[in-house]
């Protein structure tokens, strides 16, 4: 239906009731937990109509079928509930440490066997595809911003005997930068938390399958989970969802401006910034958790993608891995003027401790 449209006008146009005479142009919110029988709703764990308004947002976005779940981590135990017992998961020895947390956990249990590699060099990601059932990639990796060669690594996975089941975890690029679908993933998930809703004012994630079946394993996995989002939840981040584009240029940009400040401060050792997307980290010379709590409007806050700038030392928390360089401050740019989001960024810098 949208073949002909670019992707930031199906962000608006798509998920929306038909334009029927007095139809609302937003798909209403319907408190229900079970409708009346004869229809294809039944019971609201199975699914609700803001759901699957967002669903069809997401889905032509990413160019697959989008399943939305509560959460993110939701999203990506429906994937991996998918996998049998005995599994070989290869996956980035940096990334999202509650999927990273997961992954060990069910490798410890017997469940799965993990193999983790770096994901920025694409021959060590194929060489490794070799004693793998499953790719598992996230690009760029949190919080250490490493880049995969997707359009390689996809194609290597694609092409293996037997082919090699790929997932993607697309929260930081989201489909503004890229649709891994298309370059032949087998699922992306979101988390629908960050920049996809943008306001930091719920909790959601997607999973978006390439074939019918995969969506269907994915769908029953989100009812026997009972991992369904509210309808409420569902209508904001869908509201949230048709400003993405616009979100995302602006909050990329802020990062390119910044990104090129940091790189000329002394306080600064090292900036990790791809060149694109609204994600930077930086390690600082001194005590990074005294450069959080010296700024004033960059807000001190874990999480990413909302309208406002955040920034924190990852290793704050005790669950953050081991790798991450304990001067690490992960910055999540918003929509603000980057001469503001600079000016306290500068001086929460200058004033930075000594390391504790
Ligand atoms: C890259 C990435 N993937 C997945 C998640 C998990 O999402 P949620 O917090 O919505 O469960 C996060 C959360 O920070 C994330 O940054």
């Amino acid at each position: 239906m949208h073949e002909r449209q670019h992707p930031s006008t199906i962000a608006v146009t798509s998920g929306r009731p038909a334009r029927d005479a007095d139809a609302p142009i937003n798909q209403p919110i319907v408190p229900a937990s079970t409708f009346h029988a004869g229809g294809e709703l039944g019971y609201a764990r199975e699914g609700n109509p803001s759901a699957e308004a967002l669903e069809t947002a997401l889905g032509e976005l990413e160019g697959g079928t989008a399943v939305v779940f509560s959460s993110g981590m939701a999203a990506a135990n429906a994937i991996l509930d998918q996998f049998p017992v005995g599994t070989r998961i290869l996956a980035p020895t940096h990334l999202y440490t509650g999927v990273a947390g997961r992954l060990k956990e069910l490798a410890e249990r017997g469940i799965i066997s993990l193999t983790t590699v770096e994901v920025a060099d694409t021959n060590l990601v194929i060489e490794a595809l070799a004693e793998a059932d499953v790719l598992w990639l996230e690009s760029p990796t949190n919080p250490m911003m490493e880049i995969a060669d997707l359009k390689t690594c996809l194609a290597a996975a694609k092409n293996a005997e037997p082919p090699v089941i790929s997932v993607v975890d697309n929260t930081f690029a989201t489909p503004v930068a890229q649709r891994p679908l298309e370059l032949g993933a087998d699922y992306v998930f979101h988390s629908v938390t960050k920049m996809i809703s943008g306001h930091s004012d719920l909790l959601m994630g997607a999973v978006i399958c390439a074939t019918p079946e995969l969506t269907e394993a994915t769908r029953v996995r989100r009812i026997l989970l009972g991992a369904m989002p509210s309808p409420f939840d569902c209508f904001l981040a869908l509201r949230g969802l048709r400003t993405l584009f616009l979100r995302f240029d602006k909050a990329q940009s802020n990062a390119q401006y910044i990104a090129g400040k940091l790189a000329a401060h002394e306080k600064v050792n090292r900036v990790r910034y791809p060149g694109w997307g609204s994600m930077i980290s930086i390690e600082v010379e001194g005590d990074a958790d005294s450069v959080s709590e010296a700024a004033t409007l960059w807000t001190y806050a874990t999480s990413l993608g909302g309208v406002e700038s955040l920034l924190e030392r990852r290793r704050r928390w005790a669950f953050e891995s081991e790798l991450v360089p304990q001067n690490l401050i992960r910055l999540s740019l918003g929509i603000e003027h980057p001469e503001d989001l600079w000016d306290d960024l500068d001086q929460a810098l200058n004033g930075i401790s000594p390391a504790r």
